[in-house]
């Protein structure tokens, strides 16, 4: 990857804010050419999927070069059991919350089942969408022979395409589940093909997801192109996880796939932080002193005296009532920050 600035605006001054942590802590924007350079170079390829801004926020903190809004939005956020409900103006919604998380890292926006398949035209005014309406940098279709149409369109409207073969969860009910796919000859050759005829039709990259790891390497080393694994093993260019299978955020009884590793549980510190905070309204614990906000000692004796909780507002005598008994001073009252 170059170390110039050449190919940003800001010319050769400063880098600005951005760009995902590389060995060299560069934080420029991510652009398809610095992910080819990656590739090119050996360098490892870091994606995670993002939903909304906050989500969007912290995965750009910590540094990933690209960021995608997943239709798997379906199932993580919206409680559906496929991907196959999500609609293209759920998708750009989404897409477009995550882009105003984001500082620096690639955005690629999924486009949902139905909204690319039938015509190539209209797959063309779907994915403008998530360009001109959530400001993405690329859109992401499932599947290969089918899509590639679809694919030549889209690139030749200018709007970057990434694949995704192996594992397709638009095509669950083809494919008679969530399974591995490409475990035998004829399944990885077909894939293979599949991931050179998408490359020749214009992707800028491509997801494999669910298939073996030597497959992927093949099919990685055969392309020119980014290939980001999910379930796919460690000789591909790139790892991408869900978001929310990640950081552990799947409620209790949710199966999350063995290719997934957790590094954190933020579903179970997520019950247990809300518990707390219920047993404390419970508890009537919270809040506190310090949590909540007093009126001006004399607002309050005038707006008692106004609805009558108690005697009409006469210097000397309120501030002999507000006195009598109290610790407060004369000029009274808890004085809250
Ligand atoms: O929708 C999604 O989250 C995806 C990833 C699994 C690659 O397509």
């Amino acid at each position: 990857m170059s170390s110039s600035n050449s190919d940003t605006p800001g010319g050769s001054g400063p880098a600005p804010a951005g760009y995902a942590q590389g060995p060299s802590g560069d934080r420029r924007p991510v652009t398809i050419a610095r992910l080819l350079e990656k590739k090119r170079r050996g360098l490892p390829i870091s994606m995670i999927t993002a939903y909304d801004y906050p989500t969007a926020a912290f995965a750009d903190a910590a540094g990933f070069d690209m960021l995608l809004v997943g239709d798997s939005v379906a199932n993580v956020v919206l409680g559906h059991k496929s991907t196959l409900p999500v609609t293209l103006d759920q998708m750009v919604y989404h897409t477009s919350a995550v882009a105003r998380g984001r500082q620096t890292a690639f955005l690629v926006g999924d486009m949902p089942f139905l909204s690319y398949q039938a015509d190539a035209t209209e797959a063309v005014k779907a994915a403008g969408r998530f360009l001109k309406e959530a400001d993405a940098d690329a859109v992401k279709l499932e599947g290969g022979d089918g899509v590639l149409d679809a694919v030549r369109a889209i690139v030749r409207a200018g709007i970057p395409v990434m694949g995704h073969l192996g594992l397709t969860p638009q095509s669950v009910s083809m494919l008679s589940g969530y399974r591995v796919q490409g475990k035998t000859s004829e399944g990885a050759k077909k894939i293979l093909d599949e991931a050179l005829r998408l490359q020749d039709a214009g992707v800028f990259s491509l997801v494999l997801e669910c298939v073996p790891t030597e497959v992927a390497g093949h099919v990685a080393r055969r392309v020119e192109v980014p290939v980001i694994g999910i379930g796919a093993g460690d000789q591909v260019d790139g790892q991408v996880l869900v978001f929310h299978d990640a950081l552990g955020l799947a409620p209790e009884g949710v199966r999350v796939p063995k290719f997934v590793r957790r590094y954190a549980e933020l579903g179970r510190t997520a019950v247990e932080a809300l518990g707390r905070f219920r047993g404390e309204v419970d508890e009537k614990t919270f809040p506190s002193a310090a949590e909540s906000f007093a009126m001006p000692a004399g607002e309050l004796r005038r707006f008692e005296a106004l609805i009558g909780d108690r005697p009409d507002d006469d210097d000397d005598d309120s501030d002999r009532w507000f006195m009598s008994g109290s610790t407060f001073g004369a000029s009274g009252g808890t004085q809250m920050p």
